[in-house]
């Protein structure tokens, strides 16, 4: 399977941004592994054109569950899609936490995405509590459980575990935690939708940078990676590109 360097921009980015795009472009016009860019929801259509004929991909940060109506501020996966994107992070720990987002809505914002033809990339991941307490697997998997849609196949979902406690801290699982959680979820996911498990991309993030790029990515079950701050600069998500491709 094509490992994907999946890149969160987050509520970060304007216009001006976009260089960095041009930059990415130009240092790996056509890596071995997926390029996806998921940047503030102002800027997927420029995002989407700057990416044209390239093998870079754009995708938005959330969608509501329904495709159209009476929800101010919201977008839908079908805007998205209109916008140019090919996928839609869901469920990251930050709109979980922000906007109290359960696992059955995030399963809901999922149907709604792969009924408009988005891949959905669904997040799940324990706090630092939860993992002192022996909980981690019994968390994941259950947010797992909760939160796929049904149907779901591995040309529509990657599953992205993001160890809260690892984004924007610098700190990161040991490699064999990353190990242990990623070889659990390919085995829960055999469960859920069948031998399509094993082609699904299983991504790590959570401080993933240029200098552990390499070392988690020869982790065993670890398809790619979802990567936060390090996706805003060219530099560091070629760098994370290339560990990938390699
Ligand atoms: P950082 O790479 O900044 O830790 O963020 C990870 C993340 O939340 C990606 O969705």
């Amino acid at each position: 399977m094509k490992k994907l360097a999946a890149g969160n921009w987050k509520m970060n980015g304007t216009t001006s941004a976009l260089t960095e795009v041009q930059a990415l472009l130009a240092a790996h016009p056509a890596p071995a592994c997926e390029m996806l860019l998921c940047p503030p929801a102002t800027l997927i259509a420029q995002m989407a054109t700057a990416a044209s004929g390239s093998g870079l991909l754009v995708g938005g940060q959330d969608c509501h569950p329904k495709a159209s109506g009476a929800h101010t501020g919201d977008i839908s996966a079908t805007m998205l899609k209109d916008a140019g994107a090919s996928h839609v992070i869901l469920g990251h720990s930050e709109r979980r936490a922000d906007h109290g987002e359960t696992d059955a809505l995030v399963r809901a914002k999922a149907v709604a995405a792969m009924a408009a033809g988005l891949v959905a990339v669904v997040c799940i991941g324990e706090t630092e509590a939860e993992r002192d307490a022996g909980k981690t697997l019994a968390v994941i998997g259950g947010q797992l459980d909760g939160s796929l849609p049904a149907g779901a196949t591995a040309a529509t979902l990657v599953v992205a575990y993001e160890p809260v406690w690892a984004i924007g801290t610098g700190r990161t699982p040991t490699l064999a935690e990353i190990g242990e959680v990623h070889a659990f979820l390919r085995d829960r996911l055999r469960g859920l939708i069948g031998d399509e498990a094993a082609a699904v991309r299983l991504l790590y993030g959570g401080s993933v940078k240029p200098s552990n790029a390499a070392e988690i990515f020869a982790v065993p079950h670890v398809d790619g990676a979802l990567v936060g701050g390090a996706s805003l600069k060219a530099a560091d998500f070629g760098a994370i590109v290339a560990a990938l491709s390699a």
